[in-house]
């Protein structure tokens, strides 16, 4: 995969339907979910994305076994699933750490490699941790390893120091089969959560205020297996949205709640852009050239960091200065360097990023250093004049379904080259 490169002749205006995937942020917690009871689940809309392919990886170490059929995946799991998921895939995705509660509770021990920080961050887990030991968990560190053991876990008040999106997930799996109820206050409020937590709910999981920052889990004995249908993915559907307006096209994207993309919505509309949201479909048509816009990243509902990356491509093709500052990971502008390469003028200081508009981006080979920077790069050489050659597709592949196939739908110039 490494030598693979993505060929992309700029200058097309993208035009037309797609349709949204389900959210690889949801499906990739749901799949850990299916740990929680015995049974076969079917999942319908699940991304056929690397990171899932990971995550079928980590079910099958724990004993589950897994089928696909097109988007739709069913997960059968054992009476007793194992509780190790190994350092060799844990090192392939973070978020693998997500089956720490779900095992815990379950099985009452887990042993999951520390994962790592990332290009985007140190991604500390201590929130995830502390969450736990307050639930009762005796957690060491053991050659690597996270050894969590616990009889049963027994519900608390736990208050998130920040709203973290994996720490939310990983208490209200350990929640789901505690002895009594477990408060978390300043949860965070991303759709994905609320889309984990209606999956709970048909397992027979008694939650109150998903999707908002005090979740209440009433500890059940057991749940059971169901079916499910992954949310559309909305940074998916944004990045499709952010590409339609930097080409100067019109895309509407398919299978997406517009309400998940408020705040992106409403920059683009500041940005100059026509917005048009239906009931499960939103369009946007860019006639004339992008207008600056400030943006700041902030936990849901506040502008995504996994759109950032995006929105700055379309601020360095703006007729005038934008600032965009991102709140949510400490190093996440090290993609700014590639784009500079196709001559964006950004000065960086700290967590903030000013944008001096009216750049002519031009083609030059760049290499993706994450997924989201990945596909603001695609974004970038669609908009740019000459043929863009991008590597580290391994990155983009771990977050976008074919993402050339789909663009090419819309009118892109875009091929993935293989050597031969
Ligand atoms: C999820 O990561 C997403 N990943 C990320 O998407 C997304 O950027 C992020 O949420 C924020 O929206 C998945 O869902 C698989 P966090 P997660 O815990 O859960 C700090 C993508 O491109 N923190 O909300 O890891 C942490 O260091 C990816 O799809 C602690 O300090 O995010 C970070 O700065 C990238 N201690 C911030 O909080 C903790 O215990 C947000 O992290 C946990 C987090």
């Amino acid at each position: 995969m490494d030598h693979e490169k993505l060929v992309v002749s700029g200058g097309n205006p993208l035009r037309g339907r797609i349709e949204a995937g389900g959210a690889k942020n949801s499906a990739l917690k749901l799949m850990a979910a299916t740990l929680l009871a015995e049974g076969s689940y079917r999942i319908e809309r699940v991304p056929r994305i690397v990171d899932v392919q990971t995550m079928v990886q980590v079910l099958g170490r724990l004993g589950c076994a897994t089928t696909f059929e097109g988007n739709t995946l069913t997960v059968d799991v054992p009476a007793e699933p194992g509780t190790e998921a190994p350092y060799d895939l844990v090192r392939q995705m973070r978020a693998s750490i997500i089956v720490l509660g779900p095992l815990l509770a379950r099985r009452g021990h887990a042993r999951v490699s520390m994962p790592g920080g990332c290009a985007i961050g140190s991604r500390k887990i201590d929130l995830h941790l502390r969450g736990l030991e307050r639930m009762g968990a005796e957690i060491a560190m053991d050659h690597g390893y996270l050894d969590a053991r616990c009889d049963r876990l027994t519900g608390t008040r736990v208050v998130l120091d920040f709203p973290s999106v994996g720490a939310t997930e990983n208490l209200i799996m350990a929640g789901v089969l505690a002895k009594g109820t477990t408060r978390i206050e300043n949860a965070a409020r991303e759709p994905e959560i609320a889309d984990l937590c209606a999956m709970l709910a048909t397992m027979g999981a008694r939650i109150a205020g998903a999707g908002t920052p005090d979740v209440e889990i009433e500890g059940v004995d057991a749940l059971r297996a169901t079916d499910h249908v992954v949310v559309g993915d909305r940074i998916e559907a944004g990045t499709y949205l952010i590409a339609a307006a930097a080409t100067g096209g019109d895309v509407t994207v398919t299978g997406v709640a517009p309400k998940h993309l408020d705040l992106p919505l409403q920059k683009l509309a500041d940005a100059g852009a026509q917005v048009d949201a239906g009931v499960n479909e939103v369009r946007v048509a860019m006639p004339g050239g992008p207008k600056p816009v400030d943006f700041v990243t902030l936990p849901f509902p506040g502008f995504p960091t996994d759109l950032m990356p995006q929105m700055m491509v379309l601020c360095s093709l703006a007729g005038g200065d934008s600032i965009a500052t991102e709140n949510v990971f400490e190093s996440r502008f090290m993609f700014v360097d590639e784009i500079r390469r196709m001559g964006a003028d950004i000065r960086l200081d700290g967590h903030h990023a000013a944008i001096r508009g009216g750049a002519r981006l031009q083609a030059a080979p760049v290499r993706a250093p994450d997924i989201r920077a990945g596909a603001a790069l695609v974004i970038a050489a669609l908009a740019a004049e000459g043929e863009t050659e991008i590597t580290g597709l391994g990155f983009i592949d771990r977050g976008y379904e074919r993402i050339e196939e789909r663009l090419a739908t819309l009118g892109a110039r875009i091929e993935r080259r293989v050597p031969r």
